[in-house]
């Protein structure tokens, strides 16, 4: 072969290949393309362990096969890229394409999902996911457009209940004086002054250590949230009060939604809403698991009447009049 061509390829290959290094390096935050595959990175703070994680992990395997491996997803888990409220914002400029968080998280960005945080909002968990699956969910994963938020699908977070370390929670009088870790929330924080106790905001991925230097005397969560952060460690006390039924919600930005063709669009649709339906077969599954987990660990299950709890929040509900979520309460109690 002719030098001046084999070095022309040479040049030809190494200025390709620092291209695409650079490319690689400059859009790392944002979605990328790649070889003719469409990369959209999702980042979370739950651990590989967590069934929502899992169920996520149905969802990019189902978009690759959708797709026939046009459209693929990076997941980023564990608070790898921050909080859930910096991975919000990051939804917000474009930077991450796709997060999970928790409803909670989302409140002071999308207001009106601070109804879901209204203690003991629905009946029963029929009465949650008639809700979810209605009319009243499908305008909810919508209301957050205009905030560079598009919701793709609810994720089963299951109830919410409290964990403490030094004493067990049995009734709300024991909550009186005691520190306890609340989401990013004011409806969270509501809730435990209602309560008796005092709330501290504190982001998921720092709550072990506050619970192991003491900075606070307990949390709430969910069964298998409560087990892959092993906050069961520190917390050997477990009162299954379900206060709240706080759904994990899937988004994904705007910016990059409306830049997706409609075939892809409907290829990540697809593979959210399957990988919903999957999640949530899961979760009973994992939530018996994971209090067998914790009970073998050595955590008391503690014995309480959740209609006590129930009774100390029922203050929440009046002081929603007049708000802007007093017609979603109506909405969700009257179901329609
Ligand atoms: C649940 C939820 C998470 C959230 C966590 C929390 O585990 O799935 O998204 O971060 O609660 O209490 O912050």
């Amino acid at each position: 072969m002719n030098k001046s061509v084999s070095y022309f390829s040479l040049g030809l290959f190494v200025g390709i290949l620092v291209a695409s290094v650079f490319y690689a390096f400059v859009s790392g935050g944002r979605d990328a393309t790649n070889s003719g595959t469409r990369i959209l990175k999702l980042a979370h703070g739950l651990d590989t362990s967590h069934p929502v994680h899992m169920g996520m992990e149905r969802m990019k395997e189902r978009v690759e096969e959708l797709s026939g491996g046009r459209l693929a997803i990076d997941i980023y888990p564990s608070g790898v890229l921050g909080s859930e409220v910096q991975c919000i914002e990051q939804l917000q400029s474009g930077e991450l394409a796709m997060t999970k968080t928790s409803t909670a998280a989302m409140e002071s960005f999308i207001p009106e999902l601070g109804i879901f945080g209204v203690p003991y909002l629905f009946d029963d968990e029929a009465h949650f996911w008639e809700i979810l699956g209605g009319e009243i969910g499908k305008e909810l994963l919508a209301v957050g457009l205009d905030s560079g938020l598009v919701g793709l699908c609810y994720y089963d977070a299951g109830s919410r209940n409290f964990y403490s370390a030094k004493k067990p929670i049995q009734s709300p009088d024991d909550l009186k004086g005691m520190k306890i870790r609340v989401q990013n929330s004011r409806m969270a924080i509501a809730m435990i002054e209602a309560l008796g106790g005092s709330p501290t905001p504190i982001a998921f991925g720092e709550l072990y250590s506050a619970l192991a230097q003491g900075v606070v005397d307990g949390a709430e969560n969910n069964p298998p949230s409560f087990e892959s952060s092993r906050h069961y460690e520190e917390c050997k006390y477990f009162t299954p009060d379900a206060h709240t039924r706080v759904p994990d919600l899937l988004m994904i930005s705007s910016e990059i939604w409306s830049s997706l063709s409609e075939r892809e669009q409907g290829w990540l649709q697809q593979a959210a809403d399957e990988s919903a339906v999957y999640q949530r077969e899961l979760w009973a599954v994992k939530t018996k698991e994971s209090l067998a987990n914790v009970q073998a660990a050595g955590v008391e299950i503690v014995e309480c009447d959740p209609s006590e709890f129930q009774a100390a929040c029922a203050s929440i509900k009046d002081s929603l009049k007049g708000t802007p979520l007093e017609p979603w309460l109506k909405r969700v109690q009257t179901r329609n």
